[in-house]
């Protein structure tokens, strides 16, 4: 959610980390700002509420000349938007500037502290405390101030500071928050952020700093140490995103990109997953009694990610013959979850970095289960809190709306599925085959569905009008409708519920008449006919339908408003294929409705805290 970046070289700092800010919008952000040493002695600290093109104008308005400085786009968390409760944050003398991103828990008894020994706030945030930490701390070393600092703190922190008596160096450490950084030898200059993302123009080999670690950052390198301040050396990754991929690459906005890259992204997802009939994830480290041992399986994570535990239900029950739970993140932390050594935990995370994912990991943990993580980042957080970890092939996914990384999400879930059945003795090499031959014609599938949206675009508008929208499906089909119903929700601010369609008669049918369009997912299933029923119930209410049908469907054709057809494939597919028309359609509405997809109202990409 907030991103943090810094930059110490021998270019003008201040446009540096404005690009760096940008790259970093996608996050979400309610104001932004930078720091940097003003040549008098002095700091000279932008902030602005609002875009960063706004920080920018600001920034172009004025000299800025130093070659060091750190930056910061801010969603809210303590104190509301606006320009004073934006970082960075400056200590009494304003000498020191700090950003952080995270949550500091116990702020309140460190600012009633700070207060009594006479410093003065001028913020709402938790984040001042840091700021005036730092001031108590500092003795002439800024990296042994920072050591002390985060002694005091309780909570998750990504914190960069400068001093305006050491214009040579930048100070950042981390916990719970990610912080990567990174050296660029022949701009001889350090950068830092909280996503590789504001970094990987200038370097590509990068360290993801780790809890409690603290790096100075120089012109002539980085120095990294322990909380006790011993000189450790971490290992560098080499990250191979191309810089495209961080950009729109002709696009009108990266959630059309992102749906546009799907095919890519299942592709490489699946590449080489199964050979001779055997499905290979070795990153399932598991041995023949791990997985005779193995009688439930659990599945955690948030929004979309959770979405994709729901498909990952239907096949591995289907497949391994094994029960599967899936749970929302943020009730299992807190309820006690019924796991053990026996169950085998599947944590979703596009991000690897969601605050609730990571706590339900830890708790699964604690009770002895094995936990793998399905992740699209590379060296985040879940990454190294888990037992092992199968990253899906999505790369970068800059919208706020996860498109790529759901599909990528269920073709690893699907190969985890076939591995489960296999080992389980469910499923021949034979079968294994035939799944994945299956499975491998679903990337040019979606490309078929990609080449002509003009049906799509034509249900939008009807759909666009309404106040709510209804999702219904079976199985697999009703999966996917929930995570159609978030999608047009999150970018369109449109009401949507998905149902069972089974469920429609307990209650919700109640709530549909002519102004409650109704999108049905009917593609081929042992269930389509009860699904069809459902919706001739529907019709009976009076409801527009836009049904999502098999190619070659009349009678869909006959019953919906719109047909949104998706090529011929077995069901479990579908969750791959019929996906992408509710993708697209949420997109249509949302820009039909004037929204703006890739930054919807109050989300961010990243949601790093509870
Ligand atoms: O990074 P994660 O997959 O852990 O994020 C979980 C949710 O916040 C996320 O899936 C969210 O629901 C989507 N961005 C919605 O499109």
């Amino acid at each position: 959610m907030c991103g943090i970046v810094g930059y110490i070289g021998r270019e003008k700092a201040s446009d540096i980390l404005i690009e760096g800010l940008h790259r970093l919008e996608y996050r979400g952000y309610d104001s932004a700002g930078i720091a940097v040493p003003a040549g008098d002695g002095a700091l000279e600290v932008i902030r602005r509420e609002g875009k960063v093109e706004e920080l920018e104008r600001a920034c172009a308005a004025r000299e800025l000349p130093a070659t060091m400085g750190i930056g910061h786009t801010r969603w809210a968390t303590h104190g509301r938007p606006s320009e004073t409760n934006a970082h960075p944050h400056i200590d009494c003398e304003g000498k020191i500037a700090i950003v952080h991103n995270g949550i500091i828990e116990n702020y309140v008894q460190l600012r009633d502290e700070l207060k009594a020994e006479g410093h003065t706030f001028r913020s709402e945030t938790d984040t001042e405390i840091v700021a005036h930490l730092l001031e108590k701390y500092y003795d002439g070393d800024l990296v042994a101030a920072m050591a002390k600092t985060v002694t005091r703190l309780e909570g998750a922190y990504g914190i960069a500071a400068i001093h305006v008596d050491h214009p040579d160096q930048i100070v950042v450490t981390r916990k719970d928050s990610p912080i990567v950084v990174g050296y660029a030898a022949e701009q001889q200059a350090s950068l830092l952020a909280s996503d590789i993302v504001a970094v990987m123009n200038y370097t590509r080999d990068v360290i993801f700093l780790e809890d409690g670690q603290i790096a100075k950052l120089t012109r002539e390198g980085i120095t990294c140490y322990d909380g006790n301040l011993a000189p450790i050396e971490p290992a560098l990754t080499h990250v191979d995103w191309d810089a495209e991929s961080a950009e729109r690459g002709g696009y009108p906005d990266f959630m059309l990109k992102e749906i546009f890259e799907q095919p890519r992204a299942v592709r490489d997802t699946i590449a080489g997953a199964v050979k001779n009939g055997r499905v290979l994830l070795d990153e399932l480290d598991l041995d023949d009694d791990d997985i005779e041992a193995i009688d439930s399986v659990c599945i955690i994570g948030c929004g979309t990610s959770y979405h994709a535990g729901l498909v990952a239900r239907e096949l591995i029950e289907r497949w391994a013959r094994i029960p599967v739970s899936v749970e929302v993140a943020s009730e299992f932390r807190y309820r006690d979850p019924i796991v053990g050594s026996n169950t085998l935990v599947i944590a979703i995370s596009q991000s690897g970095e969601t605050a609730d994912t990571l706590a339900a990991v830890r708790i699964a943990r604690a009770k002895g289960a094995q936990v793998f993580a399905v992740t699209n980042c590379v060296g985040s957080r879940i990454t190294r809190e888990s037992d092992g970890v199968l990253y899906v092939r999505a790369n970068m996914e800059i919208s706020v709306a996860a498109t790529k990384s759901f599909l990528a999400q269920i073709a690893c879930l699907m190969l985890i599925a076939m591995f489960l059945g296999q080992k389980k003795g469910r499923l021949t090499t034979r079968q294994v085959n035939s799944l994945y031959y299956d499975l491998r014609e679903t990337p040019s599938q979606i490309e078929d569905i990609l080449q002509d949206t003009a049906e799509i675009e034509k249900a939008a508008k009807l759909i666009a009008k309404a106040h709510s929208v209804m999702y219904v499906g079976r199985g697999i089909g009703s999966t996917i409708c929930y995570e159609g119903a978030l999608k047009l929700k999150e970018i369109s601010y449109l009401h949507a519920e998905a149902y069972p369609a089974g469920e429609l008669k307990h209650g919700p049918i109640a709530l549909l008449d002519e102004t409650v369009p109704v999108v049905a997912v009917v593609t081929d299933s042992p269930t389509r006919m009860q699904t069809l029923s459902n919706v001739q119930e529907i019709l009976a209410r009076k409801s527009h339908v836009v049904a999502v049908a098999t190619e070659g469907d009349e009678e869909a054709a006959r019953i919906a408003d719109c047909v949104l057809y998706v090529p011929p494939c077995k069901d479990w597919c579908s969750a791959i294929t019929a996906s992408v028309p509710l993708q697209l359609l949420a997109r249509y509405v949302a820009l039909e409705r004037g929204c703006d997809v890739d930054h919807p109202r109050n989300l961010a990409k990243s949601v790093t805290v509870e």
